[in-house]
């Protein structure tokens, strides 16, 4: 289910309809849906696609003319994508000068025992990944960061080639399968200190 809020970064940021639009990452194409109906040419990509719109190719074999977007967004896509570097080399070549680039995360290096912690309790409390959610939170944060690029790595392969802005962190927990009304648990506990912001934003342009 798509995130109100994830629809609402991806519209306040991205510059003004029509414009042709890279997504990586599209998954369901949701998303890629949503800003279609709002009038933007969205080309939505992921390699394991599960939606009918988006096409199934991984970032770096993209086959797209170089500058032929004029923004692009990825929406917890690229602390997945492999080979990075590559990746960040490809969207910076298909997205043009002084183009925009939006990234919505998941901060694993943020991702501690208390928030994996707090994330299993809910699991367990609304009968979600039952295997998952009874395992130990060290074990959980070892796995997570074991595989996956956090965010300092991703605004590190972007910033050649992109002038990142530095990320604002936030929620993110109650977009992993829970009801969105947890978001405001969420903010409450991070507004406490209680738990640490794993959400992470940025908006980056294309360098000339
Ligand atoms: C956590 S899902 C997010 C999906 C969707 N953006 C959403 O918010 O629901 C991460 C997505 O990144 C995709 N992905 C993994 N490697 C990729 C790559 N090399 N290029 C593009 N997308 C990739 C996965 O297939 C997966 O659909």
């Amino acid at each position: 289910v798509l995130a109100v809020d994830v629809l609402a970064f991806a519209r306040a940021n991205l510059p003004p309809p029509p414009v042709r639009v890279l997504e990586v990452g599209a998954g369901d194409g949701e998303l890629a849906r949503a800003l279609a109906v709002a009038g933007y040419d969205v080309v939505p990509i992921d390699p394991e696609p599960s939606g009918e719109n988006v096409v199934a190719v991984p970032l770096h074999e993209l086959d797209e003319p170089p500058g032929s977007f004029d923004a692009a967004l990825a929406v917890v896509s690229l602390h997945h994508v492999e080979p990075l570097d590559e990746s960040c080399r490809r969207l910076s070549e298909v997205v043009r000068s002084a183009g925009t680039l939006l990234v919505d995360e998941f901060d694993v290096g943020a991702f501690d025992e208390r928030a994996a912690a707090w994330l299993l309790g809910q699991w367990r409390t609304f009968g979600i990944h039952d295997e998952r959610a009874g395992r130990a939170p060290a074990e959980i944060v070892d796995d997570l960061r074991a595989h996956l690029h956090p965010i300092e790595r991703i605004v590190e392969a972007l910033s050649d080639a992109f002038e990142v802005a530095r990320p604002l962190r936030g929620s993110y927990l109650y977009r992993w399968d829970l009801p969105e009304a947890l978001r405001s648990a969420e903010e409450v506990l991070i507004g406490r200190d209680e738990l640490p912001a794993v959400g992470a934003r940025f908006v980056a342009q294309r360098r000339s």
